[in-house]
């Protein structure tokens, strides 16, 4: 867990590493996560059945006519969000430590003593289009009588959190079911609106095993979805999927039972990078949900958050490594940034595709393409507020960094700002007006 000493630190000037080199790239990004691997869940087993959590009845049915008001909205249907400024905004997030109880801890920067607090006010401006603020009502409305899962890693629990948060200020999510380890599964429900929302733990939409104290690599099966959500495909009516972060480990692959494909930073098979790896889980992955989904299934949407960029700049446990206080008026994404994020937003072209192929008009599937966005606030992390009071005895030699993750309330509330709009113009909000 320790990190080396600093001549071969892979946090070390990231930014200046070239990307030309094929292979580099993939051992850089496998031993940044060895590094950092405790902020993310452990990678340890668990089980539990999700088909005693879901025996849904009652489901709303969808009249043609809806979908014939879908055709007619034409292109106030869209914005291309991933193109703006992050301007300043005094009006400050909806909730925080104090009125949201489900944050997890280590990511409740303002109750762990971050002292700045500029960061809470920034709202995204998209260039051709209008971001409104997060409506707690509008959504709750929008979700009524349904359910909404998250799907993913770590990433998907901290933009889960901020949505309940968000909801949480008009009706509180009441805690249905937790598997009681690191609370990986977890389901709510809001009476008010009778919606549930939940959260499935699959780092690798696909099935994997994730590495454990017996095997240092993960071992995925690329052409299998992971169950232990899949199965559920038809009791959830929005659906979103984030994940990434993940495919940066060590790892083996395999294609069919016993086809091994190659690996990621690992021995005895051949290199074959994550890239590739990652388009090919997704494909299987949107694969799976729209053959589920049926062809004249019930309405459902499905979203695909984009790769999330870290922000490390130097060692992780040492002061300073994601210390910014202002996000960056302009970065490009680059890299593995830049790769990850078009994996997802070509496998969701292609997904969209073969909806249409499949003739299923009720099944929408959306990008959100918050990478661009997101690399520009490196304002938002924990960083040392990981922990609480880092400094509270003054600088220690040592001092771990979160700059993965994002503080609640903070940037990520914006992700679930862009999902509210999508939604919303789907459902014909827009029309007819200027936006
Ligand atoms: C919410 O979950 C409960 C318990 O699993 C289930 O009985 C109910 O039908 C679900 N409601 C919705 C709207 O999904
Ligand atoms: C945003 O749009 C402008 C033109 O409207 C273009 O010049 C710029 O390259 C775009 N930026 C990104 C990140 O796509
Ligand atoms: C938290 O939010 C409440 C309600 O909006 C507000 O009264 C309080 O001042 C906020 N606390 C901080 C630390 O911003
Ligand atoms: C539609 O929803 C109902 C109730 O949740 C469920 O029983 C049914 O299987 C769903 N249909 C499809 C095609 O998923
Ligand atoms: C590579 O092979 C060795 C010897 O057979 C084995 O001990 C090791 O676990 C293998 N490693 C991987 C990553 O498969």
């Amino acid at each position: 867990m320790k990190m080396g000493s600093s001549n071969n630190n892979p946090f070390k000037d990231q930014t200046n590493y070239s990307f030309t080199n094929k292979l580099f790239p993939y051992t850089l990004y496998a031993l940044l996560p060895i590094a950092i691997i405790h902020l993310y869940l452990n990678p340890f087993s668990f089980s539990f059945s999700p088909t005693d959590l879901f025996p849904y009845t009652n489901r709303i049915t969808i009249s043609p006519s809806k979908e014939v008001l879908r055709k007619s909205i034409g292109l106030e249907t869209s914005c291309d969000y991933s193109n703006g400024t992050w301007v300043q905004d005094n009006l400050g997030p909806l909730y925080n430590g104090t009125t949201c109880d489900t944050i997890k801890n280590g990511q409740n920067c303002m109750v762990y003593g971050r002292p700045d607090k500029d960061y809470l006010n920034w709202r995204w401006k998209p260039k051709n289009c209008k971001l409104p603020r997060f409506n707690p009502n509008s959504f709750l409305k929008l979700v009524k009588n349904k359910h909404i899962a998250f799907v993913g890693d770590s990433l998907a629990r901290n933009q889960l959190e901020s949505l309940l948060c968000m909801m949480g200020t008009i009706s509180k999510p009441q805690l249905l079911y937790t598997d009681g380890e690191a609370n990986k599964n977890r389901k709510w429900h809001i009476p008010s609106h009778n919606i549930n929302v939940s959260i499935y733990w699959s780092p690798f939409l696909v099935k994997g095993i994730e590495k454990n104290t017996e095997k240092d690599f993960n071992t995925l099966y690329l052409d299998s979805v992971d169950e232990k959500w899949a199965k559920d495909l038809e009791f959830i009516d929005f659906l979103v999927l984030s994940v990434g972060h993940w495919y940066l480990h060590p790892a083996v692959y395999h294609n069919g039972n016993n086809v091994v494909l190659g690996c990621h930073y690992c021995q005895n098979y051949t290199e074959i990078g994550f890239y590739d790896v990652f388009g090919k889980a997704l494909e299987t992955t949107f694969r799976k949900i729209v053959e589920r989904k049926g062809q004249n299934g019930n309405e459902s949407s499905v979203f695909l958050t984009t790769f999330s960029p870290a922000h490390f700049e130097g060692e992780w446990d040492k002061f300073g490594a994601c210390s910014k206080t202002q996000p960056y008026k302009e970065k490009v994404l680059e890299g593995m940034d830049a790769e990850m994020r078009k994996v997802g937003v070509e496998e969701v072209r292609k997904a969209k595709l073969r909806v249409e192929e499949f003739g299923n008009s009720n099944l929408r599937l959306e990008a959100l393409d918050i990478s661009g966005l997101a690399l520009l606030r490196a304002d938002g992390h924990p960083g040392p507020y990981m922990n609480p009071f880092p400094f509270a005895n003054g600088v220690g030699e040592r001092v771990q960094n979160d700059c993965v993750h994002w503080c609640l309330p903070g940037p990520i509330d914006t992700w679930n700002e862009i999902l509210l709009d999508v939604l919303k113009r789907w459902g014909g909000e827009y029309k007819g007006k200027l936006t």
